[in-house]
């Protein structure tokens, strides 16, 4: 459970995020996936990371502190397209250099529609992260938009595009910021490894 979640800083440099003194779990995916909204659900706070039903809302990274124990980082979607190519690049570079040099980074969640088939910018984003040896756990996100049916057969179609990627398949939750189902999973996932 969590009890205080703080926002504490947001930055464009990594350099700048704060010292690396405590386990971080980063929030990534597509623009409008759904990572502010499970930000603020995991942390029962509604205030927390804005939340905006046009693309593109989180545009930096965003660390806050929870319990005193770890940093939740909010991060800007990847593979939006209504933002201009230069600032799209300056994106990229910004949440690269931050996933490969941030030497706390326990893990990133990687946030995937359950609504959707495989989608290329995802199967991209996965794959860098494989070759640069970023840990990740993927997260299904909105899943109360459909029958578990649904959900289920979208998430075996996803495990299967993604072992091609990692040679087995990666660890994952399904969640909905909406009906909070999946967030005592996630949660209890990250305070284990914060024990150790
Ligand atoms: P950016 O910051 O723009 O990259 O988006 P984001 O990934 O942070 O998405 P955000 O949390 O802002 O949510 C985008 C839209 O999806 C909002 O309208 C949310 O209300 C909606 N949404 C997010 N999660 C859920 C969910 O689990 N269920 C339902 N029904 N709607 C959701
Ligand atoms: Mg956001």
């Amino acid at each position: 459970m969590i009890k205080t979640a703080t926002f504490l800083i947001s930055n464009t440099d990594h350099e700048k995020c704060p010292a690396p003194n405590k386990p971080e779990f980063a929030f990534i995916g597509r623009s409008n996936v759904g990572k502010s909204s499970l930000i603020n659900m995991l942390t029962n706070n509604k205030k927390l990371a804005k939340i905006s039903g046009t693309p593109g809302k989180t545009q930096l990274i965003n660390h806050f502190d929870i319990d005193g124990k770890w940093y939740m980082v909010d991060l800007p979607g990847y593979g939006f397209a209504k933002v201009s190519k230069s600032l799209k690049a300056d994106w990229d570079k910004m949440i690269k250099s931050y996933l490969t040099s941030r030497e706390n980074l326990v893990a990133v969640f990687v946030l995937i529609d359950s609504r959707l088939d495989p989608q290329n910018p995802d199967l991209e984003f996965l794959t860098w992260c494989g070759k640069n040896g970023v840990p990740v756990v993927i997260i299904f996100t909105k899943a109360d938009k459909q029958s578990k049916t649904k959900t289920h057969a979208s998430v075996d179609k996803f495990l299967n595009a993604s072992e091609a990627i990692f040679q087995e398949a990666p660890l994952y939750f399904i969640t909905s910021a909406e009906t909070a189902d999946g967030k005592k999973d996630v949660v209890s996932f990250i305070e284990e490894q914060v024990k150790e």
